[in-house]
């Protein structure tokens, strides 16, 4: 088989990538390892910043995100038992964020993939990368099962590895060639789903004594809950109970009255972590999105960076078959590099302003309250993190 790009895997990154390419009129095919149910049952953040939704209606998917998402002009942040909001829109002269489940992301981009005809092999086996270094790339896999199973064979132009974090591209670079930075959280994160509304319309992110907590929403009748766990905890300790009396214990009293329990319909740890591997282009194989950098959820970032790099490979990739430029390949690294460290330092950052952290008693909780203080009650403070939150400038001029 013979395609222009071959794209591995099939979550948000690798479908909007295909999607804009297939617009485009550049011939795709993407090869993802799991079937396309259980890529729509992993539960992951879900705010959009403009530029994602801009992008989402770029690719003809952003009908129903604008029916059932909800668009968010502020958050708070609680700490000392009391709620401070963060106007979004008064601080950044009217921008606001979009809350949209990227597991609806992900349905869209897959109904309109569908919709289009276009090819997705989903369930393919031991997939690797060969060739990207020289003039002709090739993606190996195999089909079926047992004596159903065979080999196949994908020639290409191009290689976008949208494989996430655990995928095979990254993995195929030689070690010489890339350098990784990483930086791991002593907590992780139990977040629960619930058919509950929301005991707020706006997210809360929580400072407090006993750690983080984040109370988020899916819509009006299904929310999103986290807090700050032990990263050895096991979800047996957690029962749905033990949930809503720790998640009750981290909020204030108004909050406290007004959270609406029930049974979880998905529960899971995570762990934080950051990591950026550089650079994000090997000869005719590109990184983009989670097989080239994790940001902690905090801020919920990571979409939002794995859509703006698709933004930049998309346009370096039609530019090269429109026979204009290849100055958008060779610089993809470099632009995507620069977003993507301002993201990263955003999401440290708010990480460590918003959790408890095993050594950081006395000076380091003392300048810890003091910042949060700072940060509400200087507007200088509150248009930084507003800034940041909705989404830095796609392009910052001149580096
Ligand atoms: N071959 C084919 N597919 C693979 C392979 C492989 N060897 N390894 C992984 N995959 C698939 C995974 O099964 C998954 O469906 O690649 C896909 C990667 O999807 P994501 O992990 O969702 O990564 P990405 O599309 O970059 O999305 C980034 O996801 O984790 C969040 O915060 C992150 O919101 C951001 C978004
Ligand atoms: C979520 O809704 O899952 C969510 C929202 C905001 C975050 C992280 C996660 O910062």
């Amino acid at each position: 088989m013979r395609t222009q790009v071959g794209i591995i895997g099939a979550g948000p990154s690798g479908l909007l990538l295909g999607q804009l390419l297939s617009r485009a009129g550049i011939d795709n095919v993407i090869i993802e390892r799991q079937s396309a149910d259980y890529v729509l049952g992993r539960i992951r953040a879900g705010v959009l910043e403009q530029v994602t939704v801009d992008l989402l209606d770029e690719a003809g998917v952003g009908a129903r995100m604008h029916l059932e998402g909800l668009v968010h002009g502020g958050f708070s942040l609680l700490f000392q038992g009391r709620r401070h909001r963060i106007d979004l829109e008064h601080l950044t002269g009217g921008k606001s964020v979009m809350v949209y489940g990227q597991t609806e992301v992900t349905r869209d981009l897959m109904d309109a993939r569908a919709a289009a005809g276009l090819q997705t092999v989903y369930a393919a086996q031991q997939v690797s990368v060969h060739g990207f270094q020289g003039a002709r790339a090739r993606v190996c896999y195999q089909t079926g099962d047992g004596a159903q199973a065979s080999w196949q064979e994908l020639d290409c132009d191009f290689i976008a590895g949208c494989d996430g974090f655990h995928g095979v591209c990254r993995a195929s670079v030689p070690k010489g060639a890339i350098t990784e930075f990483e930086k791991v959280y002593p907590f992780g994160w139990l977040g629960v789903l619930a058919n509950v509304p929301p005991l707020s319309h706006e997210l809360i992110y929580a400072n407090t004594e006993r750690g983080f907590a984040l109370c988020s929403m899916r819509s009006a009748t299904r929310s999103r809950y986290y807090v700050q766990c032990n990263l050895d905890d096991s979800l047996a300790q957690w029962s749905d109970e033990t949930f809503w009396a720790e998640l009750r214990s981290r909020l204030d009293p108004q909050a406290r009255e007004q959270l609406v329990t029930g049974p979880s319909i998905e529960k899971s740890i995570a762990p934080l972590r950051s990591f950026v591997a550089e650079p994000m282009r090997f000869g005719r194989l590109f990184l983009a999105g989670d097989a080239a950098h994790i940001v902690p959820p905090t801020g919920a970032k990571g979409l939002n960076l794995a859509a703006t790099d698709v933004k930049f490979l998309s346009a370096a990739l039609i530019e090269h078959y429109r026979g204009q430029s290849d100055r958008g390949i060779d610089t993809y690294s470099q632009r995507c590099l620069r977003r993507i460290w301002k993201a990263e330092r955003f999401s440290w950052w708010f990480t460590s302003l918003m959790h408890r952290f095993p050594d950081s008693a006395g000076f380091g909780q003392k300048v810890q309250d003091a910042e949060l203080d700072y940060l509400v009650h200087s507007e200088a403070a509150s248009r930084a993190l507003a800034e940041n939150y909705v989404g830095l400038p796609l392009d910052f001029g001149e580096p």
